[in-house]
């Protein structure tokens, strides 16, 4: 995969152009004109934090920057052997990336989606080549977290789930899981009701969010506690994930708690907008 394309340089599209850069791979990331200093920046500011650790030398960082574009225009991405789309959780959005993608690339390129919501056998419809089309999973924060899951759909080639399963261990150093086309995935599957009874615990005044919290880290060595991981993940993504595992398995334990839907009507996303169940403003 020498030449990787995102589509989307947010949290996860800046996390994976930094991980699949830091490999080797010339990666161009696909943003709108008004957010691509802020993506170059993202980027940026991951790298410093990992040389500031010792992770990685100051000329592995510049190397890195070096070889990653932050580009609007998606026809530079015609060279792509790997485009991973990145967006947010809106199906028209990806949809329409995957239908003009499938006109750019080669035949023989892969498209994936790291989406975490939304059955990946519809973004591969969208294409003349659903066999090329899979789930490429990433973790928040992605220069950190170890895992990729693979999400194989009815129609993927088994080859092209072997060449990106190996990519992501091989290339990238990732801990690859493979799971079927269903809501949540594996870990999704299991971590969001988790946090959602976290969330309906809080909303119903039962204890505070620091109480929770505190009990899953010092009680079960969780490295953060339910309410700041959903923080961190942001609670748009939450929303939009329990709302696929509702809407798949019809349980009333995947419903979305109220006070979730309402602060992400607040625009209360957490860490990215400043605010969620803790406060980052300051
Ligand atoms: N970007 C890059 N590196 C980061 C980072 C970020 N945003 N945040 C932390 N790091 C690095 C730090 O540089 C540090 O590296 P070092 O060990 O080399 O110094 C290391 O991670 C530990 O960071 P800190 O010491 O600052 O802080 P913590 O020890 O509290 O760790 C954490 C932070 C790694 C985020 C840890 O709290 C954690 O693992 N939390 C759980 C994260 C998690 O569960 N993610 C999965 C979410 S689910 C998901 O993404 C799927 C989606 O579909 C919903």
């Amino acid at each position: 995969m020498k030449n990787v394309g995102v589509i989307g340089g947010g949290t996860m599209g800046a996390g994976i152009a930094e991980v699949i850069a830091r490999a080797g791979s010339v990666v161009r990331v696909l943003e709108r004109a008004e957010a691509v200093d802020a993506a170059r920046e993202r980027i940026a500011k991951s790298l410093a934090r990992a040389v500031k650790s010792g992770k990685l030398s100051a000329a592995d960082s510049a190397a890195t920057l070096e070889r990653i574009t932050v580009t609007t225009d998606l026809d530079t991405f015609a060279d792509s052997d790997l485009v991973i789309e990145a967006m947010p959780e809106i199906e028209s959005l990806k949809l329409e990336y995957f239908t003009r993608l499938d006109e750019i690339v080669r035949p023989d390129a892969i498209l994936a989606t790291n989406t975490s919501s939304i059955p990946v056998i519809r973004l591969a419809n969208a294409t003349k080549h659903p066999e090329r089309v899979l789930g490429m999973h990433f973790f928040n924060p992605v220069p950190v977290m170890a895992l990729v899951e693979i999400v194989t759909t009815l129609k993927v080639d088994p080859e092209v789930v072997a060449k990106v399963a190996a990519f992501a261990t091989d290339q990238l150093g990732k801990v690859t899981i493979e799971s079927k086309d269903q809501a949540g995935f594996i870990v999704n599957a299991l971590l969001i009701p988790y946090l959602t009874s976290a969330i309906r615990m809080y909303e119903s005044g039962f204890a505070s969010a620091e109480d929770i919290d505190a009990g899953m880290v010092h009680g079960c060595a969780h490295p953060m506690g339910p309410l700041r991981l959903c923080d961190t993940v942001g609670l748009d993504v939450c929303l939009a994930v329990a709302e696929s595992l509702f809407a798949e398995f019809g349980e009333p334990h995947y419903a979305p708690p109220v006070l979730l839907r309402r602060m992400v009507d607040a625009g209360y996303l957490g860490r990215k907008t400043g605010r969620g169940f803790y406060d980052y403003s300051t």
